[in-house]
């Protein structure tokens, strides 16, 4: 192995990301004196939370009567009760909370007539435990939030000193005899340096892996490097067959178009000029839930309702809203569907296709953002050293399907919940324990692996493969036959990984390098979620198995646990969290109120 010159960082805190939650909780660590490095492949402003348009759910009340019970009713409705009941109560009732910090920080919120931060209907949020009308929940600005929220984030961590690492790709964790994470070795891209963090606390939110699929709203750096780092160590990932595909992705290039257009009066149609969403959603139409809006329009589609040339899409109209709210509240899609679909929305329809947007799974984590490694005796038990926020972590608020806006909120809440967690637990008094060597070597053998890698698969091949075979085979829809053919299919790509074959050995700028890494880290992702789809026989969320139309609470209502070995894949389970965590004497929600029911919109 080559004989690597390694520079050595100390910390309390290692956060491995730059998005929403990264960011949020290396702000919360800076804040409370905790020494806090933030490693970062992407400048922070260009992580993916960037994307994020609509906007962040919160109770306040600012256009029309709404309270927290409600939203978490709507957000366990919306994970088809498949969220851990104690997670999901602690982020709806700290998401106003978060949300006036965000105000506070300085993110620059659209107003109301009277100064309040402007609020948009979305999809699945409702009034009176889904009995009343649709409610505006969602803080928006423009349709730009996650621009807003990400600058003001990383100017706050600057001013409190969090130190950033940018453009250092982490590659692996480093791991104590005992199992006690202690850093992290990062990779500069730009100099070809290797640089190992020691910390007592890493967080990781490294967000999702949408890149495991061919078509995705997920910018290319989506490749589930957190998820990959946990898997090597022989954690489990949790719930990674719930896949989220946002109904309104650009026909073509993929590229989002936000729920919020349907939320200032957007609407479907198919090649009849039919709004079909009236059929299938009576009450809530276009704003249900997007698992459910997505497959209607893929039904629409099969049964030869498409529009275009091949029947294969759906148009999106904003034509009849006013010019001048499109552009106040719709000014970045209204550039998106110019330039990526070459329509102009105020005169004629965008074309749409369900497209991948979300992993509701990832890794287990507590609500304080704690990374779980279960035992038999223990679900819960906690993997010492090592928190995962954001996409990347699974607490789990959205079970099998997100809500839209409930991202960001997670993003905050759970940032902000770990960095309280971590002024708890992290005392910066101690001095951090020596690496264990071992670990560190073998995270440089692996780096060097790749580096090395001389068979005759190349990356960009490797990956086509592993992401058609994903879009095909762990679909909207799914079947027995199409997942027990996926898993067969995936054995053999992620097999492949050992032919791989780079032609650029060198450290600067090594896109053949980075790109292959990143390859390694989807590879792990892909397989427990094919794997995990392929096991569990009940429809739930946005796994909708047609062979197993209903939803199965008897059998199922329960966490998939994958650890993934190369191309094997063991899985177990894990109990929901069914407990809230408030009684009704401490004010909490009334349990009878979200008790599993049909889901209908
Ligand atoms: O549609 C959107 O603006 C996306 C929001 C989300 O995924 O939460």
């Amino acid at each position: 192995m080559t004989a690597y010159d390694i520079t050595h960082h100390n910390y309390d805190v290692v956060v491995v990301g730059a998005g929403g939650a990264g960011l949020r909780a290396t702000l919360g660590m800076a804040e409370q004196g905790l020494k806090t490095a933030c490693v970062t492949k992407v400048f922070p402003t260009r992580s993916h939370t960037v994307a994020a348009q609509g906007g962040i759910a919160a109770s306040l009340a600012n256009m029309g009567p709404d309270n927290w019970q409600w939203h978490m009713y709507d957000t366990v409705k919306g994970s088809d009760w498949l969220g851990d009941t104690d997670a999901m109560e602690y982020m709806v009732r700290e998401a106003p909370k978060a949300v006036y910090e965000l105000e506070h920080y300085g993110v620059p919120f659209s107003r109301t007539e009277e100064g309040k931060i402007y609020q948009r209907p979305f999809g699945g949020h409702t009034t009176e435990f889904g009995e009343g009308p649709s409610v505006q929940r969602t803080c928006a600005a423009a349709d730009r939030t996650g621009h807003a929220i990400l600058h003001t984030l990383y100017g706050q961590s600057i001013k409190n000193d969090a130190q950033f690492f940018i453009e250092y790709f982490a590659t692996d964790l480093i791991m104590s005899e005992d199992g006690v994470c202690q850093g992290v070795l990062a990779w500069k891209l730009d100099d070809g340096t290797l640089h190992a963090f020691n910390a007592k606390m890493v967080v990781l939110a490294t967000g999702g892996y949408g890149r495991a699929y061919f078509s995705a709203t997920s910018a290319h750096t989506c490749t589930g490097d957190g998820n990959a780092m946990i898997a090597r160590q022989g954690l489990p990932l949790q719930d990674m067959e719930f896949v989220q595909f946002h109904p309104t992705g650009i026909y073509g290039s993929g590229c989002l178009i936000t729920e919020g257009a349907r939320g200032e009066g957007g609407y479907l149609t198919n090649s009849e000029g039919e709004r079909f969403m009236e059929r299938y959603a009576p009450t809530y139409k276009d704003l249900a839930s997007r698992d459910v809006v997505s497959r209607c329009m893929t039904m629409e589609i099969r049964d030869g309702r498409g529009v275009g040339p091949n029947k294969d899409h759906i148009y999106l109209h904003l034509n009849h809203i006013p010019k001048e709210t499109l552009a106040e509240r719709l000014p970045g899609i209204t550039e998106s569907a110019e330039i990526f679909a070459g329509v102009d929305l105020t005169r004629e329809p965008i074309p749409v296709l369900p497209t991948v947007h979300y992993n509701m799974g990832g890794i287990p984590t507590n609500y304080w953002g704690e990374v779980l490694n279960p035992t038999a005796d223990n679900p819960d038990a906690i993997a010492p050293g090592l928190m995962a926020v954001g996409e990347a972590g699974c607490a789990s608020v959205h079970g099998a399907n997100r809500l839209g806006s409930n991202s960001l909120i997670d993003l905050v809440v759970f940032g902000r919940a770990a960095a309280i967690k971590a002024g708890q637990v992290v005392d910066p008094e101690t001095p951090n324990p020596e690496f264990n060597k071992a670990s560190l070597d073998a995270a440089l053998a692996r780096f060097d692996k790749v580096r090395y890698a001389d068979g005759g698969t190349p990356t960009a091949e490797l990956r086509l493969e592993m992401q058609k075979t994903m879009q095909d085979n762990a679909a909207v829809f799914r079947t027995d036959k199409v997942l027990a053919e996926g898993c067969e299919k995936m054995k053999v790509v992620a097999g492949k990984l050992d032919d791989l074959k780079l032609t650029d050995r060198s450290l600067v700028w090594n896109s053949d390098l980075m790109e292959s890494l990143e390859l390694t880290n989807l590879m792990p992702n892909a397989m427990a979620t094919i794997v995990g789809a392929e096991a569990r026989k009940e429809s739930r969320g946005a796994h909708a198995h047609e062979d197993y139309p209903d939803r199965d609470d008897v059998n199922w209502r329960k966490h998939t646990l994958a650890v993934v070995d190369g191309a094997e894949v063991t899985l177990s389970y894990r109990p929901v969290h069914l407990d809230p965590l408030t009684t009704t004497d401490e004010g909490g929600i009334d349990v009878a109120k979200i008790a599993p029911k049909a889901r209908v919109y």
